[in-house]
């Protein structure tokens, strides 16, 4: 399945996006500010592509003007709720503040509600990550609930999560 808006193609990674994948997910303020770690070489991108990517629903963001991806998005399952799905992305330092994940999580709205007939999309974030609760503002998702003292993946410490969530209804309204 591939996508396609104004500046964005997604499609599903493939193994030859390795070195493209490592150049931005390699940098410290991206990995850890959405719970996995910073990747440590090109073949241990390759891993990811292979193990984690490969995932249904989970889209390589190949921004038209440089020709490779730059960012990932996608819905993963959700609770084991068949009509539901949490919506995760990120997007190489050198391209934030363009408005490009959130033109990414638009398509992926689409694509969850028209397409795969879901009936909510759900978001999960650190209450710190301020960029990415603008995102969901300007995609129309709502504020849920907080839930506090969540374990970090990436050592011993707790986080504050914010969750975030959109339904059809309210997608259907905002188009
Ligand atoms: C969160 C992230 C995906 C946003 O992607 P992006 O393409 O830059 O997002 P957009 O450009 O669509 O929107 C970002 C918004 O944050 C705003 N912003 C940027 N820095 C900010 C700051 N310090 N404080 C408040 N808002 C800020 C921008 O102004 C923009 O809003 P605007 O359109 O009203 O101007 C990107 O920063 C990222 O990949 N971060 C690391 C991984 C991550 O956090 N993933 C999400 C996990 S929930």
């Amino acid at each position: 399945m591939t996508l396609e808006t104004t500046r964005l193609i997604l499609r599903p990674w493939e193994d030859s996006d390795a070195e493209a994948l490592y150049k931005y997910a390699s940098h410290s303020d991206v990995g850890p500010a959405a719970g996995w770690a910073v990747h440590t070489s090109v073949e241990n991108s390759r891993e990811i592509i292979r193990n984690i990517l490969s995932a249904p629903e989970t889209y390589a963001a190949i921004l038209k003007e440089v020709g490779h991806p730059v960012g990932c998005i996608g819905l993963m399952p959700w609770k084991a709720v068949q009509t539901e799905a949490e919506l995760g992305y990120w997007i190489g330092v050198p391209y934030w503040g363009r408005g490009l994940i959130t033109e990414a999580a638009r398509e992926i709205l689409r694509r969850g509600f028209e397409d795969l007939h879901l009936e909510k999309i759900w978001c999960n974030i650190y209450e710190e990550n301020v960029r990415s609760y603008r995102v969901q503002e300007k995609c129309g998702f709502k504020f849920h609930h907080t839930t506090e003292k969540v374990p970090f993946p990436l050592d011993d410490t707790f986080r504050t999560v914010n969750t975030f969530c959109i339904s059809r209804e309210d997608w259907l309204a905002k188009r």
